[in-house]
Parts: C-alpha cells; structure tokens; sequence
C-alpha cells in the first residue's frame, strides 16, 4: 500500500493544526472522502443531474441509471443474490429503524423475545426497545465479560430459547472494538427460526461482507463510515422478508398505482425508497466502494492492525491508562477505547485537540454498555487504513502530557 499517494487523495489530511497535519483518529465515527469519491460527486453534479425515476429527459435519464446501477455495484459489494434487496436509506440507524418498524412491529408478540447484547450501540438497541413495548416483546442481553470483551457463554444460550424470534447485534462493537463471529450465531439463531440482524456499521468499512456466506436475514451499514459522503446508508434484506414487509416510508416513487382510498405497492427495491433518491449519495458510495476495493482488504486489515498494535504497546507504557475492552491487539479491530485516571475523557480530547488530534469521547452512543462497565464515558481513537505510526507515535506522547496538565505529578 502506498500511504503517501493514499493520503495525497485525502486533502483534508493536512490541515494544519497545532503546527502540523492534523491526526484524525475518529473514523469510528465518520471517515474522510477521498477525491475520487468527491469527483465521481462533482462529475455528477455537473453533467447528469436530475430526478431519478421521473422523467424521459436526458438528465433524468442519466441520474437513474447513476442511481440504479451503484445498486449493482453495492450488491457486489456485500455478495447480495440480487439488487432487489439493497435498500438505500439514510444511514445505519434508519436501516435498523426500517426493520424495527416494518418488521419487528408487525411480526412479533407476547411471548415473543428480541435479542441483542449489551455491547450495542443505541441505534441498535432503542429501536428494538420501542419494538418490545408496542408489540408486548421482551427485549433480553446477551451480555460481556468485563476483561475480555467476549460475550458470556451462558448468555449465549439464550439465543436457543424458541422464544428468541428475532437477534440483533453489531458485528464490530464500536466501544470494545472487539468483533464477534456473526456466522455461527447465524446459524444457532436459525436453528429455530429467529430473523438475525446484523449491524455493519463498524465491519462493512473494514472487512469483506459477503451476506449469502453469512446468511444472516439483515445488513446495515453507513456509506460515511467508508469514505462516502454522509446520509447514503444501506439495508440488505432476504428478498423473501422484504416481500413480506409493509413499507417504512410512503410517497411518491415506491407506488404501483394510487387510488383515492387504496395503494399498491411498487416491487422491490423501490417499495422502500419513497420520495426523491439522494443520487449524490449514491454516487459517492460507488466510488467509495471501489476506492476502498482498490486499496484492498488486506492491505486495510494490515494498516489497523499495526495502528492498533502500537497503540495498545504505547498505552500499556503510560502509567494510569485504562483500557476499555480487551487489551490483545488480536482482539481489537480499528479502535482503542480507554480512560484516563483522574481525568475526564472530555479534558483528555480537549487536551489532544489543542495538540491536533482528534479523537472521540462521551459513551459513543452505548450508555448501557458504559454503565455496565462501570465507567461513565471513554475516550477512543479509531483508524482507517490512511493512518500512519508516525500519527500514534504523536498520538501517544501527546498523551503522556495529560496528567501532569492536569496537576499530576505521575
Ligand atoms: C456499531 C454502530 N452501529 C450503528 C451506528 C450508527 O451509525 P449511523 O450514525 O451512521 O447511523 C454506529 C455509529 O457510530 C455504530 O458504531
């Protein structure tokens, strides 16, 4: 991988701040947008804007073929049968709210279990709350070992109960970073029946999907958590459950025909797409897939782990560092979450942000999570494959300071 030429593709990579390229360590929450992304945008914008769907103008024309054929390349992209069932949406949220409220809602009961774990982020936990209340559902956890990260194997069990009729859980927990093997919870959650959803938002950007191998019912990720441009999102569902689903969303473009009193519906994917599309945004997911593709898996899996690597080696030389999660780089994927002894996780940002560094802190969405651990909130700093050593090592010494900053004379 040629990381200079990588971020010579990342403008905003060298703003400057505090004297230097800034270090932006939190792509957990957004990444950066390469040029080929904001120029497929640009090229777009500038030659073939119009409302997809609509029209039999030239514009119209070209911006449903834009629209329609980043599907391909999204199926593509998570191994998908058939376009038929990638939904576009805004986000991961809204993909989860889509199967909270057109499936969840309607298909369960009393008596009826949704299971998800406490490691979920809030996007994939109050959705099924609200889910469990209207339906008269129970919402149950799966919950961690405080060390390790790891789900508790007696809590693992409960995914056997018959009751459990639908599980949810993310891939790669945003707080721990820890990744849980979702094929084999696939299948145990099937065994009698439950609709498994998987929350990709912290795997998709990293890792190769491939949903047919995994066979889960579900799969939602963000297109601005790899280098697309913010509020494109995507929901894969099993064509049989989209069938099966009444739309989340109604208006125009997703209607067969429309009666004074009655609708039918439009087919798949259109059914769950209602109004105008965001074009843009798929546009820059197309191009956002296939820079990542160019730069390849493997190349990305081997840059955040020798980020992870020497962030977790340098923490564990800094005295009164507390490591959320586990603390073996084998077991984390992209982010080191910690505390700081003494010092709250927003004077330790506030802190390295005065130095250039950005980093996240607060519960990152996962207050039940944090309270379960036992910590209020956390700092975390996450990579993406444009990241350097030279940025950790930054990073790292940056870190040193915060104490005695604060008065600590360690
Ligand atoms: C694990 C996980 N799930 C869901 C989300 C929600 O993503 P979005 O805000 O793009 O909908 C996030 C965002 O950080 C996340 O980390």
């Amino acid at each position: 991988m040629n990381l200079e030429a990588i971020r010579n593709d990342f403008p905003i990579l060298k703003t400057q701040c505090a004297g230097r390229d800034i270090v932006y360590f939190d792509n957990a929450a957004t990444t950066q947008k390469p040029l080929p992304v904001l120029e497929a945008v640009f090229d777009y914008s500038t030659h073939r804007n119009g409302n997809p769907h609509r029209g039999a103008h030239p514009f119209a024309i070209a911006a449903s073929e834009a629209y329609d054929g980043s599907k391909e390349t999204v199926r593509r992209f998570l191994h998908a049968k058939s376009t038929r069932e990638i939904i576009y949406t805004r986000n991961t949220t809204e993909s989860l709210n889509l199967v909270a409220r057109s499936w969840a809602e309607t298909h369960l009961g009393p008596g009826d279990k949704i299971l998800i774990t406490i490691a979920e982020h809030h996007s994939d936990l109050v959705t099924w709350q609200r889910a469990a209340r209207k339906t008269g559902a129970v919402l149950d956890y799966i919950y961690v070992d405080r060390e390790t990260g790891r789900f508790l194997p007696e809590d693992l069990a409960k995914i056997d109960d018959p009751a459990v009729k639908l599980l949810a859980f993310a891939e790669v927990s945003n707080v721990l970073g820890v990744r849980f093997d979702p094929k084999p919870l696939i299948a145990r959650a099937h065994a009698h029946g439950a609709v498994v959803v998987l929350d990709g938002a912290q795997s998709a950007p990293h890792r190769p999907v491939d949903v047919q191998d995994l066979d889960c019912d579900f799969f939602a990720f963000s297109g601005h958590k790899m280098c697309a441009l913010g509020g494109i999102g995507v929901l894969y569902g099993k064509e049989a459950l989209l069938e099966d689903m009444e739309p989340f969303l109604l208006g125009g473009d997703m209607i067969d025909t429309v009666g004074e009193q009655e609708t039918s519906f439009a087919e798949l994917p259109a059914k769950f797409e209602a109004g105008t599309q965001y074009v843009e945004g798929a546009v820059s997911l197309e191009a956002a897939i296939r820079y990542v593709e160019a730069v390849g898996w493997d190349a990305i899996r081997s840059q955040e782990e020798k980020l992870v690597r020497r962030t977790l080696e340098g923490l564990r030389q800094i005295p009164h560092i507390r490591l959320i999660g586990p603390s073996d780089p084998a077991e984390k994927e992209g982010l080191v979450a910690f505390n700081v002894d003494d010092v709250h996780p927003h004077d330790v940002a506030q802190i390295l942000s005065a130095e250039g560094i950005c980093i996240r802190t607060g519960h990152h969405c996962a207050e039940p999570l944090h309270r379960y651990l036992g910590v209020g909130a956390s700092c975390r700093a996450s990579f993406y494959f444009y990241n350097t050593e030279e940025e950790v090592d930054y990073f790292l010494e940056k870190l040193k300071g915060v104490r005695p900053m604060m008065g600590y004379d360690d």
